[in-house]
């Protein structure tokens, strides 16, 4: 496997509110922090490949406004290229109005904008970029049309497909089967039917083995992401736990994609599931214990010394 990490990646502007705990509807409370940020989870593991080492091509879409700009400065900041970030003339710039609580749980709202403007059609005119790529990961922000082309032209050209199903959408059967892994929390899991009876505190081992009942069934490979407790994997060859660190998080939010883009970023240079995995929970738990999103990942020689001392 070689080429480079190509993401087609949903991109917001996030406006983070840091609050003691989250408002009741109808209440109103004071924030006693505030930020604006890169966001978006394609963008999001896009930054956390990049960081992680991996050679990135990111296609996504900005409207013609003061977030697209800021969001074309951040990218530039990291030094991902953003030569297939295309600018649309008749949609806002993607947003989401994140609160995180000083538990470090978050609530995310989205809204598309520009990000529908990722069409099948795009797709196809990246039929090259696709051919050419190491990996092709995408994440369920983006329109189900489109994560279905991408699972079809993927299929076609022999290139693995990974896609994070976050949040939940209703991609076919037939698209889902593809993924080299379908990266998935607990909440999305269920929503494609794996441990649907599986309570809360469900241990790893237990989801390791209903990771292993869906492998080649649901989709070729599976991982699931269980918070502070880790992930399981599972795929033809075999199926795995990674514990996570015991941490203090200060902030969630887009820990999961940090993981994601670190799993494809270390999948993309050929390394088995069972390790990427466990190295992308090393990230994650990094992630957690700073603030925001694309600012919170930390660089690959961290991330793969926390991996080793996790291993020892
Ligand atoms: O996963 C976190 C991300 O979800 C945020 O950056 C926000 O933009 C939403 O896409």
């Amino acid at each position: 496997m070689s080429g480079p990490v190509v993401v087609f990646g949903s991109l917001n502007v996030d406006s983070t509110s840091y609050v003691e705990a989250f408002p009741a509807p109808g209440e109103t409370i004071l924030a006693h922090g505030f930020q604006v940020a890169l966001g978006g989870k394609g963008s999001n593991q896009a930054v956390a490949a990049h960081v992680a080492g991996a050679e990135v091509e990111l296609v996504a879409r900005i409207g013609d406004d003061a977030s697209g700009e800021f969001a074309l400065a951040t990218l530039e900041r990291f030094g991902l290229p953003t030569g297939a970030v295309g600018r649309v003339a008749d949609a806002p710039t993607g947003v989401a109005q994140i609160t995180v609580a000083d538990s470090g749980e978050n609530t995310v709202i989205v809204t598309g904008g520009s990000n529908l403007a990722l069409t099948p059609d795009v797709v196809d005119a990246e039929r090259s970029r696709i051919a050419a790529a190491g990996l092709v990961l995408t994440q369920g922000e983006l329109l189900v049309d489109t994560i279905e082309r991408i699972a079809e032209v993927t299929a076609e050209l022999g290139v693995r497909f990974v896609l994070n199903l976050a949040p939940p959408a209703p991609v076919a059967a037939a698209a889902l089967v593809a993924c080299d892994p379908l990266v998935l929390n607990e909440h999305e899991a269920r929503a494609v039917g794996i441990g649907t009876d599986a309570a809360a505190g469900t241990s790893l081992d237990e989801w390791r083995e209903l990771a292993a009942s869906a492998a080649g069934t649901v989709a070729r490979s599976i991982v699931v992401t269980l918070g502070a407790a880790g992930a399981v994997a599972a795929d033809a060859e075999g199926s795995w736990t990674a514990p996570a660190p015991r941490v203090t998080a200060v902030d969630t939010t887009g820990a999961g994609d940090g993981f994601t883009g670190t799993l494809a970023a270390f999948l993309a240079e050929g390394r088995p599931l069972a390790e990427a995995v466990r190295i992308a929970v090393a990230a994650g738990a990094l992630a957690v214990q700073a603030r925001g999103t694309v600012d919170s990942y930390a660089p690959r020689e961290a991330v793969l010394r926390a991996a080793a001392e996790l291993a020892a």
